[in-house]
């Protein structure tokens, strides 16, 4: 087929009109020339002769007049062995393998060690039939089973014809020899290319999840537990503490791949993210974090298209991993600027705008995209998973603006970040009460908790939240009434939501021990609380309720950060259980 080019007729900002000699497709890519580099661009819209595209890099010194080719191939990544502990950019260019950390204009580098030779192992058999996704072989990749598969772009079955002997190889030496129903020989290297913005169906069915994924804060195992293959969202007013949320969950949730699209953020933080990842240690496994991590960074100062494809990169990697029976869990922050992308493009394409000005089909867009996350069941009875945690930033704190209001359609946990405790320092700033995952109301779910924590657990979880509940509203009485107007067992009834919100709900990310709160301890930790909550206590004024509480958080935050059943932590154990035992006699203890 001849190659299509063009002509560029006009540019505004990253949006280029290209009058071409041939057919095209929607979202084809294209390379357009400047007299000395060569910008990358997507097709946006196809009007008659005419292709709006946008362009990935910065336009400037683009003159109508330059010339375009189109690649005949959609926009895609290319994946195979040797991406984990890699950090790309939303075209995933390799920014390891330039100079700073960002690329030139119209640089683009391969995302693939060409010269590793993996160790490979074969796992189908001459013969077998076949489809997209089809496991044939297995590499080592930093530990992880990495499966080389059939291309998920493959239609049909095929029969193996060869697979080769176990042994080293590069990601471009032939691995695999598929025979089509026709008769025809395909050879297969390590490598396969895949459009980003379509789905790899390569799976069997989509249960509905329900197995918990631990990610050690307690907020949201406890009070608004994902799953393995879950969605959720943080929205967040600025500085809420989004970001250290959704670093504080990739560090430590139990998943086998963490895939982080920094997208739009600024430029400071994605440095940190660089400077920091490396040194983390997996607390699971004692290993490098970074060894099962892929970041996907584009900042605030790149055009904002090559922010919107990031997303989608990130996605289709981690639906990679997923169809090797994975758990990936994939992260994007902030989905808002993704969306503002979308809505400068259609800006400027001058489609008829939706509310606040995003595209018309923003809930469409975002839905579509949070639909991809999720629990699958592979066509060999093993199953894998995405898990998907984006950060929203709403303008003004106002959760009523379109992303939000959209994003919370679809995502099935939401974790609201709340500016007022944010200033009072209450982190994870995660408000308890408006906060919510919805599947603590699934079956299957409460089943596996059972199984999986305690019989009554989510009982206890709806008690911790109605205590919140009723600890809120005693503060906002105490608020207009004064202290001295409502009854001391008022006092007690909110210094118990108080002792749940310091002790379970708060945590510090940047101490060690507790950071990182598993399972077990966790259910330690409640059912300590709740015991408590539920015991009488005799009190005669507001301040000794409050001196009595004050310590009892005191102590209950120092085992906090003691090491779970050691000597220290048995100590404050021991003088918690003398303080319950003293002078207010406490009815259980
Ligand atoms: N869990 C936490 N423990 C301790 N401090 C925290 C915690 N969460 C947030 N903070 C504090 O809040 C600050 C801002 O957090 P962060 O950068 O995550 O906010 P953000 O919502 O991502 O902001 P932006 O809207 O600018 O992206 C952090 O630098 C930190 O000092
Ligand atoms: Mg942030």
């Amino acid at each position: 087929m001849p190659i299509t080019k063009g002509i560029v007729t006009g540019v505004v900002s990253n949006l280029v009109t290209i009058e071409v000699d041939g057919p095209v497709l929607q979202n084809e890519i294209c390379y357009i020339a400047t007299g000395g580099d060569r910008l990358m661009a997507e097709i946006i819209k196809v009007i008659g002769k005419y292709a709006y595209v946008q362009v990935y890099e910065s336009t400037r010194g683009l003159k109508v007049g330059a010339e375009a080719e189109f690649a005949g191939h959609l926009l895609q990544v290319t994946l195979g062995p040797g991406m984990l502990s890699r950090n790309y950019d939303g075209l995933q260019n390799d920014l390891d393998k330039m100079e700073g950390v960002f690329l030139k204009r119209g640089d683009y580098t391969f995302p693939l060690d060409t010269e590793k030779r993996w160790e490979f192992k074969p796992l189908a058999q001459v013969g077998d039939l076949v489809e997209a996704g089809s496991w044939l072989g297995e590499v080592d990749e930093n530990s992880q089973p990495h499966k080389i598969m059939v291309p998920f772009v493959f239609e049909g079955r095929y029969t193996v014809k060869r697979v080769a002997p176990a042994g080293q190889y590069t990601v471009s030496d032939k691995v695999a020899t598929l025979t089509d129903l026709q008769g025809n020989d395909i050879e297969l290297d390590m490598m396969q290319r895949v459009p980003v913005r379509k789905a790899i169906k390569a799976y069997q069915s989509k249960p509905r999840p329900f197995k918990l994924l631990e990610t050690g804060v307690r907020i949201i195992d406890i009070a608004n537990p994902i799953v393995e293959g879950g969605t959720g969202f943080i929205p967040g007013p600025f500085g809420t503490g989004k970001t250290v949320l959704q670093h504080a969950i990739s560090k430590q949730a139990e998943a086998d791949i963490v895939i982080m699209a920094a997208c739009g953020e600024r430029a400071n933080e994605v440095v940190e993210i660089f400077a920091e990842f490396p040194h983390l240690v997996d607390p699971h496994t004692g290993r490098k974090l970074m060894e099962r991590t892929i970041i996907i960074a584009n900042t605030s100062n790149m055009p904002v298209a090559a922010r919107e494809a990031s997303v989608y990169t990130a996605m289709t990697i981690a639906e990679y991993y997923r169809s090797m029976g994975l758990k990936v869990l994939l992260m994007a922050d902030s989905t808002s600027r993704w969306a503002q992308a979308l809505r400068e493009m259609s800006n400027r394409l001058e489609e008829l705008p939706g509310p606040d000005a995003f595209p018309m089909d923003l809930s469409a867009i975002i839905s579509n995209f949070y639909g991809r996350a999720g629990y699958v069941e592979l066509a060999n009875g093993q199953t894998g998973s995405i898990t998907f945690i984006g950060t929203v930033s709403p303008a003004g704190g106002n959760l009523k603006e379109p992303v939000t209001e959209n994003t919370k359609k679809v995502a099935r946990c939401f974790f609201a970040l709340e500016q007022d405790r944010a200033d009072k320092k209450r982190y994870p700033a995660v408000n308890p009460i408006d906060s919510y995952s919805k599947y603590l109301e699934y079956p299957e779910f409460a089943e596996y908790i059972a199984q999986r924590i305690a019989p009554n657990w989510i009982d206890k979880v709806n008690e911790l939240k109605t205590r919140m509940q009723r600890g809120k509203e005693i503060a906002e009485q105490i608020n207009i009434l004064g202290d001295d107007g409502v009854p001391v067992d008022y006092h007690v009834t909110f210094w118990k939501s108080e002792l749940i919100d310091f002790v379970i709900l708060q945590q510090d990310a940047f101490d060690v021990i507790d950071a990182v709160t598993p399972i077990e301890r966790q259910k330690y930790m409640v059912e300590l609380i709740i015991d408590i909550c539920r015991s009488q206590f005799e009190f005669t004024n507001f301040t000794e309720v409050m001196d009595y509480f004050k310590k009892l958080i005191h102590i209950c935050k120092q085992m906090n950060y003691s090491e779970f059943e050691s000597e220290k932590f048995k100590g404050f154990e021991q003088e918690l259980k003398q303080s319950l035992n003293g002078d207010f006699n406490a009815s259980k203890y």
